[in-house]
């Protein structure tokens, strides 16, 4: 087999087998196929696209390059959910727990953030002394016991899929939804998920800007489920806003303590309640969905929702008494309140715009070897559709840094307030199964 033929073949939209596709992929992850032809293949998928059973195989490919997760001593079925990333995204901290105390076991890999898009691993560290770095033992265990752990990504997994991530991103075809969708799922899947959610965003704040696109990658997505026997379903949701009022690190982790408590903002408590009930509904727990939303409403309405975070906490080495006393979590030293130059209607706020300028606060890394500043983030005060009056606050930025211009200006980008009332959309645009 020669590369170039594999190239030639899909450059003209011809079918690739199995055979041909593992003979690339395998082929670049051991420095066997240079670069430029990795670069021109991806470029003839990018134009051409794959077939159901290419991107299933192109996906098992993926998984094959590096470790499996073995999850088999954990008893049950282990539903893991996946979110393509948006702003103020602090819904897998909320899931857990939730999830959990349904008893469906859930043994979470998380990733860290980078850019304007947050990782739950970080929000987790700003909890003094919260451990993401468990034995595999220790994480069995947990789960078996608890039915939840989380640990950060360690294992060699899907080596393949970052390599060509990284090629990717400097030739111009990350936004192919057939590699989009086998990397995503092939990563769930070696971390060894018997079935997934995908929690697929759409909106200024996402990959996907157009809910057509987002329905496009969470069927392909679900389709390569079903072909590698992994029950999956995807839910679109709204990202045309940050999520809930806070964007940040401790201040993401207080907002998921009040959603978890009962008083969480309706957006992210109906998103975290839609994707917890199909990952108890695919565990098995509840038959079907609509029991599955009840069921858990009052999961959080007794108080055991709430009481699983601290679980969690507690297990993982973290100090649980942050639930009640949240003053415990990571502060900042300047809060800059920022106030309406006129009256109207938010009419937008730009997720990726307040990604970034909390990134700008210290709230997230520009490169991976960046520091966190835990307490960095901002409070939206007001969100799309809410009336604002000249000189009420419209946000407030939080930063331990004394030079902040540059957020505050990037922040200003992120607001439109306008006489007319924006459409009201929904939380959740479609369910994919
Ligand atoms: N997230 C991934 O993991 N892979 C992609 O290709 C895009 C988003």
């Amino acid at each position: 087999m020669r590369a170039v033929d594999i190239i030639e073949k899909k450059k003209h939209g011809e079918h690739l087998s199995r055979e041909e596709i593992d003979f690339m992929v395998q082929g670049y992850t051991r420095d066997e196929i240079p670069d430029y032809q990795m670069s021109a293949f991806l470029m003839t998928i990018y134009f051409n696209g794959m077939g159901k059973d290419e991107i299933a195989h192109l996906t098992e490919s993926f998984v094959n390059s590096g470790e499996q997760v073995d999850l088999s001593p954990i008893e049950g079925i282990k539903v893991d959910k996946h979110s393509t990333g948006g702003v103020g995204d602090k819904i897998s901290l909320i899931v857990i727990p939730l999830v959990a105390s349904a008893g469906v076991p859930v043994a979470k890999m998380s990733g860290r953030g980078l850019g304007h898009t947050g990782g739950t691993i970080d929000k987790l560290e700003s909890i003094e002394g919260f451990r993401i770095e468990l034995s595999s033992k220790e994480f069995i265990d947990n789960v078996n016991r608890h039915k939840m752990a989380i640990v950060g990504q360690t294992a060699n997994l899907t080596p393949a899929d970052k390599k060509i991530y990284a090629l990717r991103d400097v030739t111009s075809t990350i936004d192919s939804i057939p590699l989009i969708a086998s990397s995503i799922m092939s990563k769930k899947i070696a971390s060894g998920a018997d079935a997934i959610v995908l929690d697929v965003k759409v909106g200024s704040g996402a990959f996907m800007k157009t809910i057509k696109e987002a329905e496009k990658l969470a069927e392909t997505m679900v389709g390569i489920g079903k072909s590698l026997n992994r029950d999956t379903v995807a839910v679109i949701t709204n990202m045309d806003q940050p999520l809930g009022n806070q964007v940040g690190n401790s201040n993401e982790v207080k907002e998921a303590i009040k959603v978890l408590s009962g008083h969480g903002a309706e957006d992210e408590t109906t998103i975290a309640l839609t994707i917890a009930s199909h990952m108890c509904v695919l565990g098995g727990a509840f038959g079907d969905f609509d029991s599955a939303y009840s069921k858990l409403q009052e999961t959080i309405k007794s108080g055991k929702a709430i009481k699983k975070l601290k679980e969690l906490i507690s297990i993982q080495g973290g100090n649980p008494e942050v639930v009640e006393n949240t003053d415990l979590l990571p502060g900042a030293r300047n809060s800059i309140d920022i106030k309406s130059e006129k009256d109207g209607f938010v009419y937008q706020i730009d997720a990726e715009s307040v990604g970034i300028s909390a990134m700008l606060l210290g709230a997230g890394r520009r490169t991976k070897e960046d520091k966190i500043d835990y307490g960095a983030g901002i409070t939206l005060r007001k969100k799309i559709g809410d009336t604002v009056k000249k000189g009420e606050v419209l946000y407030t930025l939080m930063t331990n840094l004394d030079d902040y211009q540059d957020a505050v200006e990037r922040m200003k980008e992120a607001y439109v307030i306008s006489n007319e009332k924006p459409e009201t959309k929904p939380y959740i645009y479609n369910i994919i199964k």
